[in-house]
């Protein structure tokens, strides 16, 4: 369909995205049924004034392109092509992972709230979805989103594994499209090498305004907090944690492009993540705990030495390759034995994007 200016076909690019390896973003799948009983009435208040926000759709008219789109891009140098590309890439399968997602749950049950609201979140995802779409079209590269619904593998989760994890996915998209943007509006506006980046702050309170959809879900539904689910929350914020850092550090030239050092982006967009999931996590990761970032840092160098043992081959290169894989689930379970920070919940818990606004002027967090 479309002729590549990259090194890989475009068939190659959906096939990218298609890859379901641990750290590429995933296609998920619940229990509808289940979903369908989900009683709000505990949170009756917070839900109605949520979904009059969602009602009022504030982004209507953001995602439309202006001139700006129409320059000429060919300037890039092949590694930060191939960077962006994947960058787009990866971010419009997470917007299309949660665009369907949320279109199934509506499709598949009754419940007059839950097809409310799954019905608003799968609009604004399919609209972000487009959009990044619209741009590797620029480049001449396209993700073939309906292929991915057919041929990508979904994974089951149950409902409250899909709040932790969803929940979390919002408030760090919304922690990480914040922080690019402020850069290139406080930092360095001369590195902000595309258009759409623009885009991102009001991008942002969408996904900002998923995440409290999930928080008050989870606040109407007190047993998904409680008790051993504390563990399940953990593991979920050092999951998503530990992915985020793993792929970022990754494509450090891409971060250096535009003009942050991967280590004080992570630290920045974990932190405040971290922080704002005080309103709905009993507990959360203690940041202020080196060892943290110490063992994340270890799994992010175990993955760099991967490709090289598989190009390799050979049996002494293979059993490198699965001790380098042990390491990382030892290092993983390290992670999850270390002391979480208890969080009482306070009956107000709603915030808002504008509270959280990142202060690119403060020191950064200290590098590990
Ligand atoms: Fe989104
Ligand atoms: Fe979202």
């Amino acid at each position: 369909m479309y002729q590549s200016t990259l090194d890989a076909p475009v068939n190659e690019t959906t096939r990218v995205a298609q890859d379901d390896a641990v750290l590429n973003p995933n296609f998920y799948t619940t229990d509808f049924d289940a979903m369908d009983k989900v009683d709000v009435s505990l949170m009756r208040k917070e839900w109605d004034e949520l979904i009059a926000e969602f009602r009022a759709d504030p982004n209507k008219d953001h995602f439309k392109r202006n001139a700006e789109f129409d320059a000429d891009f060919s300037h890039y140098s092949p590694q930060l092509k191939r960077e962006f590309v994947d960058f787009l890439v990866s971010s419009v399968t997470a917007e299309f992972s949660g665009c369907i997602l949320y279109a199934e749950i509506k499709k598949r049950v009754r419940n007059k709230d839950m097809r409310e609201l799954f019905g608003f979140m799968s609009r604004d995802e399919g609209r972000h979805a487009g959009f990044i779409n619209h741009t590797l079209n620029d480049f001449r590269v396209g993700v073939d989103l309906s292929f991915l619904t057919k041929a990508k593998k979904y994974r089951y989760f149950q409902p409250k594994f899909i709040y932790y994890a969803t929940y979390l996915s919002e408030k760090i998209g919304y922690a990480r499209y914040i922080h690019i943007y402020h850069n290139f509006a406080q930092r360095n506006p001369d590195k902000r090498f595309h258009p759409i980046f623009r885009w991102f702050e009001n991008w942002c309170w969408d996904e900002f305004r998923h995440g409290e959809a999930f928080a008050v879900l989870m606040r109407s539904q007190p047993h998904t907090l409680r008790g051993v689910n504390k563990w399940w929350i953990k593991f979920f914020l050092n999951a998503v944690f530990t992915t985020m850092y793993v792929r970022d550090h990754a494509r450090r030239p891409f971060f250096e492009a535009m003009g942050w050092d991967v280590d004080e982006f992570d630290r920045r967009v974990i932190r405040m993540t971290n922080d704002i999931s005080k309103q709905v996590f009993p507990v959360v990761i203690d940041v202020d705990n080196e060892r943290v970032w110490q063992l994340m840092e270890r799994m992010h160098r175990n993955n760099q030495t991967l490709p090289a043992l598989r190009r390799a081959g050979g049996i002494v290169n293979a059993v490198k390759e699965k001790l380098t894989l042990l390491d990382n689930g030892i290092t993983f379970l390290k992670l999850l034995l270390t002391p979480g920070k208890e969080n009482p919940l306070k009956p107000d818990f709603r915030s808002t994007p504008e509270a959280w606004l990142p202060d690119l002027r403060t020191p950064a967090p200290a590098a590990a």
